[in-house]
């Protein structure tokens, strides 16, 4: 009387697995490629002179870059912390976030008209860059090999991200709508800084 389930969760869980690891990467990595070319597309707009979206690419970095270190802080590098052999990565780049989210509130705090304005922006896109070459050169390649609860990790990811952008008001469509967008990507490569 009793039905048997054909055990057939087990043959998959490792394919599972090393799908969910990817896709924990490649989620702060987009998060990392959009920051970067809001940066870019800020260098344009400032260029010529247009105010209005140096603005908006402003707001907008700002609110990725929160929604992003919350991520990484809450979810992210505890985890990272307990797999990796060098803590010392996860203790930098907590750090760094530090450095970030001073800058973030400044330019929150601040105006266009402000001659620091700019300046906080620049010096916030350099650091990130950086900081991202380190996360993206460093710990994410070190724990490729480490054994996480990736699929536990990732559900929390998305989960949370989706809870705070909707607190920001943001959308997935509003996070990639840019002024420059549709040009930024043949431009780009002719200016490299
Ligand atoms: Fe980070
Ligand atoms: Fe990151």
């Amino acid at each position: 009387m009793t039905a048997t389930t054909p055990d057939r969760s087990r043959s998959t869980s490792t394919k599972i697995s090393k799908s969910a690891q990817q896709q924990v990467i490649a989620l702060l990595k987009d998060d990392h490629k959009r920051v970067k070319k809001a940066f870019r597309e800020f260098e344009k707009a400032d260029e010529q002179g247009d105010m209005e979206s140096c603005a908006k690419l402003v707001k907008q970095v700002c609110d990725e870059l929160e929604v992003h270190a919350k991520l990484e802080e809450e979810l992210f590098y505890p985890q990272a912390r307990e797999a990796l052999k060098e803590e010392e990565l996860i203790d930098e780049a907590e750090v760094e976030h530090k450095s970030l989210k001073r800058l973030i509130a400044d330019l929150k705090a601040g105006s266009p008209d402000d001659p620091r304005w700019k300046a906080s922006f620049t010096v916030l896109a350099e650091y990130v860059k950086h900081h991202v070459r380190e996360e993206e050169n460093e710990i994410f390649p070190q724990l490729e090999k480490a054994k996480l609860d990736w699929e536990g990790m990732l559900e929390a990811l998305q989960t949370r991200k989706a809870e705070l952008m909707k607190r920001k008001g943001m959308t997935s469509e509003t996070a990639q709508a840019s002024p420059h967008s549709k040009t930024s990507r043949s431009a780009s490569r002719s200016r490299p800084h």
